[in-house]
């Protein structure tokens, strides 16, 4: 890959010959975008604009949702992917839901202990880092399976803006340099010698990237679909560099894995209908915990960012998180008790013990000790059209740039998401998540997520799409957003940006984000007992929410590139 080049490129004709005239965009983050026919909000400007494209040209929210995952694999190589996965939640137009799982698998010859030294002990970053971490990838078996279900225009045409970026070249956004930067050794360590995103003289903001041998992975896929990414030069060049360097990955499972749909999650806050992800992602079920529980509370009294409103939550998401360590793994593989979890009068019990003065400890259970939570990396995005067909994706490769091995003959970095499962019982993984049982490691299962691709209806309509990025951070955050707007008033933008908080059982703390809340707040909570943590940011919303004219309003995370593009 040494033809790289590293120029700085005036423009890209790519992006845009004049999108004012089509589209509305924020690019402040402060300022409201509102339009009429469709509404795409992701992680970066070229794939939000990617999407909105689709929908002008005739395109569907699903199309557009095809076109925009392999954009961000180009143009948001840390989390964009199509060596990862990911899950889809969907309602059509007509009121009709799904999901689907595009979640990576374990293979065929991994074993429960697999991250283990003989004495029974966890090898530091075997399952977090290099080939061993990488799950068998979903994301092209899924964005083909999502548009031969949804899809209107034809996948060649959805596959093309990214083949173009690949080909012609991005420029690198500050944030995306500095984050490529902060990788630079880790790609030397696996990648064993220079890679493509190895720049001994660091990245800058407005350099080039251009990569023709992912431009010809996604044309294989363009011409060959399925077979283009699982079978033929691509896999051999995938298969040679993982088992080269000691990985397990073999055809065979290329050959069987599978997206799968699924029943979403579905359930009630206040007169609002929640659509989530089921099994094998936790973050249904435990953001419908969550907001059954917030039913007890009057948020919109205490104040939004309260010391009274924060400890409630974190009481309340410290009894979820708990669940989920126990009760939630693959359904294809364990028992998940779902409807108990979920049934009321389970809840009811369950958060029963919540007191308003006084913060219940996490302690008699071993610690889950984090030192250092590795940048919590996956992306979101959401999609709107005209006629009302929603859609929101979370993919991701688990930790920036994934397991940071680069398949440099194709252009692409593997995921690093078999740190998702339970390596060994009450050990934590890269979030400080444990878990047992349940999220064991078994050849061919899928390691729980916290991705949380959810919807909202109001009155039987379409209100909200959201979700966000950030391990197990994910759930949390989703919650609080949707919390922003339902109890809180605040517009999608609004909610998008405000201050978060997280707790997550074990460790037994609460993270908040710096300068986010006021030393007086900090101080009421450190009186009730709580540790608290700060952090530079927790999760990285980009939604959408349907205003009762009809309007769609973007919501596009100030945290990052993330941009809601709207066709007017
Ligand atoms: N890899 C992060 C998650 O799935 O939750």
């Amino acid at each position: 890959m040494k033809r790289f080049l590293f120029i700085l490129l005036a423009f890209i004709s790519f992006s845009c010959s004049n999108p004012q005239s089509r589209f509305s965009e924020s690019s402040s983050k402060v300022q409201l975008v509102e339009a009429k026919n469709g509404m795409v909000a992701t992680a970066h400007p070229l794939a939000s604009k990617v999407g909105a494209q689709i929908l002008e040209q005739g395109g569907n929210a699903f199309d557009a949702a095809v076109a925009v995952q392999f954009a961000l694999a180009v143009v948001y190589p840390r989390a964009g992917n199509i060596a990862g996965g990911g899950f889809a939640v969907y309602r059509k137009a007509n009121g009709e839901t799904g999901s689907l799982d595009f979640r990576e698998k374990a293979p065929q010859n991994a074993s429960r202990d697999m991250y283990l030294d003989k004495e029974g002990n966890v090898i530091s970053e075997l399952s977090s880092f290099g080939v061993l971490s990488v799950g068998v990838p979903g994301s092209v078996d899924g964005m083909i399976e999502l548009h031969k279900k949804l899809g209107f225009l034809t996948f060649e045409k959805l596959i093309q803006p990214a083949i173009e970026l690949a080909e012609k070249g991005f420029v690198l956004t500050e944030n995306e340099a500095n984050k490529l930067n902060d990788y630079q050794k880790d790609f030397l360590t696996a990648n064993d010698s220079s890679t493509y995103f190895f720049n001994e003289e660091k990245w800058k903001t407005g350099d080039s990237v251009v990569l023709p041998e992912l431009a010809q992975t996604l044309k294989l896929i363009q011409s060959k679909g399925r077979e283009g990414f699982y079978s033929g030069p691509t896999a051999q060049t995938m298969l040679a560099e993982i088992q080269a360097k000691g990985g397990i990955i073999t055809q065979a499972d290329l050959d069987e894995y599978h997206s799968v749909w699924r029943k979403p999650v579905e359930g009630n806050y206040k007169e609002y209908k929640v659509i989530s992800m089921p099994p094998p992602s936790s973050g249904g079920i435990a953001l419908l915990q969550l907001l059954k529980g917030s039913e007890a509370f009057d948020f919109a009294k205490l104040g939004h960012n309260s010391a009274q409103s924060i400890h409630l939550m974190t009481e309340l998401e410290r009894r979820v998180y708990a669940d989920r360590a126990t009760y939630l793994g693959d359904a294809d593989f364990f028992a998940v008790p779902q409807e108990m979890l979920l049934d009321s009068n389970y809840l009811a019990k369950r958060f029963s013990d919540i007191r308003p003065d006084h913060k219940t400890n996490s302690t008699e259970i071993k610690e889950g000790k984090v030192e250092i939570i590795e940048s919590i990396e996956t992306t979101h995005f959401s999609i709107v059209d005209k006629e009302g067909n929603a859609i929101g994706i979370t993919t991701t490769l688990n930790g920036n740039f994934g397991s940071k091995v680069f398949v440099e003959k194709a252009g692409f970095f593997l995921n690093n998401e078999m740190d998702d499962f339970s390596i060994k019982p009450g050990v934590p993984n890269q979030f400080g998540l444990i878990g047992a049982e349940a999220n064991a490691i078994a050849p061919e299962k899928r390691m729980l997520s916290s991705m949380t691709p959810t919807i909202l209806e109001k009155d039987g309509k379409l209100f909200m799409v959201v979700g966000s990025p950030g391990g197990a951070t994910i759930i949390t955050a989703v919650y609080q957003t949707i919390l922003n707007v339902v109890d809180f008033g605040m517009n999608m933008q609004e909610a998008a940006n405000a201050k978060k908080t997280h707790s997550q059982w074990l460790p037994d703390q609460i993270l908040y984000e710096e300068n986010g809340l006021d030393s007086l707040v900090l101080k009421q909570l450190e009186a009730l007992g709580h540790v608290l943590i700060p952090v530079s940011a927790i999760g990285k919303m980009d939604a959408v929410l349907v205003l009762p004219n009809g309007l769609l309003q973007g919501g596009a995370d100030s945290r990052g590139d993330d941009t809601a593009v709207g066709v007017k």
